[in-house]
């Protein structure tokens, strides 16, 4: 396993279940991953670094959890080498590192997106958006880490991020028309050429309550989806992520791994945000802890093109609850270096590891997400209160999380295009 956030420490927990694996190494891991997996130092965006890793472990499978790896190409060279991994190629994984990039393919393959103009030149940017209908969505083209986009109702501001972004965050500007609706996750495994989505997940991806203040790589999660039509998931593969994989297949850069669609669904069905080539983080800590299907044998199945011989996946009933425990400060410049104590939890609740490390023998904090807490429970009500049962055992000084993860999917305030 190569990463060192809550995702990957989600992964390494689902992997370690799995009877199948006999050695587990998550390189550089955190200070929850190193209670089931050997911890390693690596740069993991040095490809040569993690071939020389995977060739001294003789690993029988890499799995690469996050976006900056893949788009460095560290899963070409190790393939190059012969051995298994779960990951996109840097081609393929342009899909979420170039916004361009995956407008052209969503439009080749037909899927529903965001009508978008690509600018470069900031006058013909500010000219374009004078003329363009609120609310305005701008977009930095390239990695960003979620400080690339910006949405909001004012035109001045609209332009001064378009005008930053082109001078800061690379050559290039994407200006979408705005989508209307409820967001979700979905997360599809596919081995190049078929694709199985997993349970469709929600995000919070505002530092505070009531969806306010900064964008964050996610605050919280639930799944399932008790809001979503029973044959959206269905729907969406057949018209958004199977076109993507066989359009992607047909350019020679097949997508291996895990494609993450960011939709909205709005009154006139499902539409694309953004795709990532990679699994999200929250929403993996709560979609994987209803996976009981072993993981290894079906990443595995991913990574050797054996994808469609799998049985389907099974899950467990009931719904699960990921809620982000967060430094003081974060996102904007959050504190490290505080101890982290869990203390105990309640039935079903468990913990990922985000920013966190071993100092001393103690755990301290080392990032702005500390650490997740993720509930499972018979219904979404009851994981929701077990979730935040698990804050509480949470001690470190000046955290935070959202208090409402879930809470408008618990009440039934959320609909479909609205
Ligand atoms: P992205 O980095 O593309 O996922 O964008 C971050 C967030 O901005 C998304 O999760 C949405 O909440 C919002 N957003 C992005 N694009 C649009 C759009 N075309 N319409 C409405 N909201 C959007
Ligand atoms: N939580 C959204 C992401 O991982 O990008």
């Amino acid at each position: 396993m190569v990463g060192s956030g809550g995702r990957e420490h989600a992964l390494v927990q689902a992997l370690a279940r799995d009877p199948e694996v006999t050695s587990l190494v998550c390189a550089p891991g955190n200070a929850g991953t190193v209670e089931l997996a050997e911890a390693r130092a690596l740069d993991a965006t040095d490809p040569v670094a993690v071939v020389a890793l995977a060739t001294e472990l003789g690993t029988d499978l890499v799995v690469i959890g996050p976006e900056a790896p893949l788009v460095a190409g560290v899963a070409d060279a190790l393939r190059d080498k012969g051995f298994a991994v779960f990951g996109p190629s840097a081609q393929a994984a342009r899909i979420e590192g170039s916004k361009a990039y995956a407008k052209e393919v969503m439009l080749a393959a037909g899927v529903p997106t965001a009508a978008a103009m690509v600018f470069d030149d900031d006058n013909d940017c500010a000219a374009y958006l004078a003329g363009a209908t609120p609310p305005y969505v701008v977009k930095a083209d390239g990695l960003a880490a979620g400080k690339g986009v910006h949405v909001g109702l004012d035109l001045p501001t609209a332009v001064d991020f378009a005008r930053d972004a082109l001078r800061t965050l690379g050559g290039r500007v994407v200006v979408e028309a705005f989508l209307d609706g409820p967001e979700l996750s979905l997360f599809a495994l596919s081995d190049g050429t078929g694709v199985v989505p997993l349970i469709p997940a929600q995000d919070f991806k505002r530092a505070y309550d009531g969806d306010e203040g900064p964008n964050t790589g996610g605050m919280g999660a639930y799944t399932p989806l008790p809001w979503l039509p029973v044959d959206a998931v269905e729907d969406i593969t057949a018209r958004i992520l199977q076109p993507v994989i066989d359009e992607m297949a047909a350019r020679g850069t097949p997508f291996v791994g895990l494609l993450f669609a960011g939709l909205a669904m709005t009154s006139s069905g499902p539409s694309v945000i953004e795709f990532n080539c990679r699994f999200g983080d929250p929403e993996t800590q709560a979609v994987l802890s209803l996976l009981e299907t072993p993981l290894a044998s079906v990443l595995h199945a991913c990574a050797t093109g054996r994808l469609g011989a799998l049985p389907p996946l099974q899950w467990r009933a009931g719904s699960a609850v990921t809620v982000v425990v967060a430094a003081e400060g974060y996102p904007d410049g959050p504190v490290t270096g505080d101890e982290v104590v869990v203390g105990a939890l309640p039935d079903g609740v468990s913990v990922q590891h985000a920013g966190t490390a071993l100092v001393g023998g103690r755990v301290v904090s080392s990032g702005g997400r500390v650490l997740a807490v993720t509930a499972v429970a018979a219904d979404l009500a009851t994981a929701r209160e077990r979730a935040y049962q698990g804050v509480a055992a949470v001690t470190l000084r000046g955290a935070h999380s959202r208090s409402d993860v879930a809470l408008r999917a618990v009440r039934g305030e959320v609909a479909v295009g609205g």
